[in-house]
């Protein structure tokens, strides 16, 4: 895909020059996910929803965020395919791991409450969280794994913001604090060696 290369090495280029720029694939103009008047699912979603199975056999219902995710990411339009049987569990239901409130859609646990996949969002990947382009994916996944994190990441992904934050969504474009930020993020936390490990009481057996 030519277009998608040229895309990611322009990306790349313009990300380390502007603050402005973000991650390289998703449509800036919107409209390759959403239809205003010809939606094919949820969220006037511009893509039909892909049906097919997660990882334990169970069913993808197309009002799912990830069958629509899987709209484009499926090994038939090629577009960086996803197969859920072996992936990170994704369109269940939480049992055993607490995830935060505003990551969840509708009681599941869905491809967005990793991604957010908006053009607004810089981080690597589409992440929820800055993860320094990949390398303190760690703190990524302390949000939801403290029990098995690392103190000092620990302490850093207490302190990250996500994308989704209603407090960040609200906040305008200039006040909030600039995506180039990717590496000073986790220089705002204070060096680990500053600082107590906050260590959770006890946290829930997972
Ligand atoms: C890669 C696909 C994709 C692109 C590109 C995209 N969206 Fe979305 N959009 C989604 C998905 C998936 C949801 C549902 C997300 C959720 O629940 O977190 C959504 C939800 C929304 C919502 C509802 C948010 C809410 O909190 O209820 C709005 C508004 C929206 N998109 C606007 C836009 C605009 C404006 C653009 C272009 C700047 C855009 N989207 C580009 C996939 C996309
Ligand atoms: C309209 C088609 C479409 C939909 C729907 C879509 N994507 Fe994508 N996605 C793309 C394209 C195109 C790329 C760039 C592919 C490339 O660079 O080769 C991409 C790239 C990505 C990447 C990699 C970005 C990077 O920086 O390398 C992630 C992560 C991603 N998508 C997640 C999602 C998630 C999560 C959803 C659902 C919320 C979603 N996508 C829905 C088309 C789509
Ligand atoms: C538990 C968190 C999590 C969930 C849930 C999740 N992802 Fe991801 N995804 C990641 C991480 C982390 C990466 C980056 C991996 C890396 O580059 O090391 C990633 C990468 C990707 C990429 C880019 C892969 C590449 O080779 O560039 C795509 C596309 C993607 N995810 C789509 C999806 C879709 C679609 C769903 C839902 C069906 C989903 N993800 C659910 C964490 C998640
Ligand atoms: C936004 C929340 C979230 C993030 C971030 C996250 N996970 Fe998870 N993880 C979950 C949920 C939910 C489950 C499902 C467990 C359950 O049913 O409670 C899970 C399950 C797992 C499992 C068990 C899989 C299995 O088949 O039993 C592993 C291993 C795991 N996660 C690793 C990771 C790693 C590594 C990262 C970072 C790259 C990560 N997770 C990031 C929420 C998350």
């Amino acid at each position: 895909m030519k277009w998608a290369l040229a895309g990611r090495l322009a990306a790349g280029l313009v990300l380390a020059l502007a603050p402005a720029a973000f991650a390289a694939g998703h449509d800036i103009d919107c409209k390759d996910c959403h239809s205003v008047h010809n939606a094919k699912g949820a969220f006037i979603f511009s893509v039909q929803p892909f049906s097919g199975q997660t990882a334990t056999g169970a069913a993808i219902k197309p009002d799912q965020i990830d069958a629509l995710c899987l709209g484009c990411h499926n090994e038939e339009t090629g577009i960086i395919p996803i197969d859920l049987k072996h992936s990170h569990p994704t369109g269940v239901q939480p049992g055993r791991i607490k995830v935060p409130d505003k990551l969840m859609r509708n009681g599941l646990f869905t491809c967005v409450g990793c991604h957010d996949p908006h053009p607004s969002n810089a981080n690597y990947k589409y992440l929820i969280v800055d993860t320094n382009e990949g390398k303190d994916m760690g703190v990524f996944c302390a949000k939801c794994h403290p029990a098995q994190s690392d103190p000092d990441v620990l302490a850093k992904a207490e302190k990250a913001s996500v994308t989704a934050d209603p407090a960040q969504l609200s906040k305008p474009a200039s006040a909030a604090p600039a995506p180039a930020a990717a590496p000073a993020a986790t220089a705002t936390a204070p060096a680990a060696a500053d600082q107590k490990p906050v260590i959770k009481p006890a946290p829930k057996k997972q």
